[in-house]
């Protein structure tokens, strides 16, 4: 390369490490490569030079404009990602939420949610009468939801559960649901295990309801018997002993009432004693209804696999926040689900204090 070109590929080079931002190195390069370019310029005098000379100096005039090129497009790319760092720096959102400030006197350490403590309870209780947890999907079936539980399709239990339906199908083409009722789990543990049987199966619930005693989600807990010589005997054992350890009151008056659910035969209702006026459970002359309950129906063991003349055994479901805004004296049951520091701090327990039965049933 003749000194002038090499001369002219210093400067440039220069000149675009030099370049501060893009605007400058367009400048640069409309001042080689434009119209009037020094480059350009050179190119136009290839036109008087002899053949020879020319060819000699039209491929060092060729390689110098492909290096300038070269540096320039290095260059670019540099200014760009510097451009494109310096405008995420400049447009940085603080995407973070400062917290609720806690108010005077509120504890700071968490604790356990009064729903989640009435499941420990309950489950302290069952667990001494000799109960094992089960849990099963949200998400169900229409046929271990109401089918199996003899809720045939157009039955019209099915309307009072307000039933949130899914798009698409189970595996097995059945509709999609959530669950309305922990009682499916009566279905998938008489399907996966076989009888003698004693659960329990606390879990979420749905159903499209929302006032002040009901939310579109919910809670309950299901409780499943079978075994040869169950009877109403142990159903009702079973369930007095459980509401007078639930609400620590010895001699809690319990009524049982019959009643009708299609997945039990006969079917009860279960009503503790209350006082109306003053919304004290125990005594005072009023009955309040609690839970569910009744003898496994035939048909609901048959539709599992069991024969009815061989197993038999009791069944009940209850409402978790029903229970623990009784125990505690809720007035409503949206706040369980609003994580108001006030109220938590008020209903919550003792993480370090879990639920025991040390006093007995
Ligand atoms: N599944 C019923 C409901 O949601 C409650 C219930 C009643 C459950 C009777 C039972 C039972 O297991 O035997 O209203």
């Amino acid at each position: 390369m003749t000194d002038d070109l090499s001369a002219l590929r210093a400067e440039t080079e220069a000149a675009l490490a030099a370049a501060p931002d893009l605007r400058t190195l367009e400048s640069l390069r409309v001042g080689v490569f434009g119209r009037a370019g020094s480059l350009s310029g050179l190119m136009k005098t290839l036109g008087g030079l002899p053949a020879e000379a020319r060819k000699e100096r039209g491929a060092a005039l060729n390689l110098l404009k492909a290096e300038i090129e070269a540096l320039l497009e290095t260059r670019r790319t540099a200014l760009e990602e510097a451009a494109l760092e310096a405008r995420l720096r400049a447009e940085r959102e603080d995407i973070t939420l400062p917290p609720r400030p806690f108010a005077p006197g509120t504890a700071t350490e968490g604790g356990i949610h009064p729903i989640s403590r009435t499941v420990e309870e309950l489950t302290a209780i069952f667990g001494a009468m000799g109960f094992r947890v089960v849990e099963g999907p949200d998400i169900e079936s229409d046929w271990h939801n109401f089918g199996a539980l003899n809720i045939p399709d157009h039955h019209p239990a099915r309307q009072d559960h307000d039933t949130f339906y899914l798009p698409g199908t189970t595996e097995g083409g059945l509709r999609r649901v959530l669950r309305t009722q922990t009682s499916p789990l009566q279905i998938r543990t008489m399907l996966s295990e076989p009888p003698p049987i004693r659960i329990i199966a606390p879990g979420r619930t749905y159903r499209a309801d929302h006032d002040a005693t009901h939310s579109p989600m919910f809670h309950q807990v299901e409780g499943l018997v079978i075994d040869r010589d169950i009877t109403l005997g142990h159903l009702k054992g079973c369930l007095v002993d459980f509401l007078r350890a639930f609400f620590g009151i010895a001699d809690l008056p319990v009524r049982f009432r019959a009643s009708y659910f299609p997945f039990t035969e006969p079917s009860m209702e279960v009503d503790i004693g209350w006082n109306r006026k003053t919304g004290d459970l125990g005594g005072g002359g009023d009955w309040l209804e609690i839970l569910g309950s009744g003898m496994v129906h035939p048909k609901v063991l048959a539709n599992c696999g069991l024969d009815p003349r061989e197993w038999q055994g009791f069944a009940f479901g209850m409402g978790i926040e029903r229970i623990t805004m009784l125990k505690h004296g809720m007035p409503d049951l949206r706040p369980f689900y609003e994580s108001d520091q006030r109220w938590l701090q008020h209903y919550a327990s003792d993480p370090l204090a879990p639920a025991s039965l040390h006093e007995g049933i």
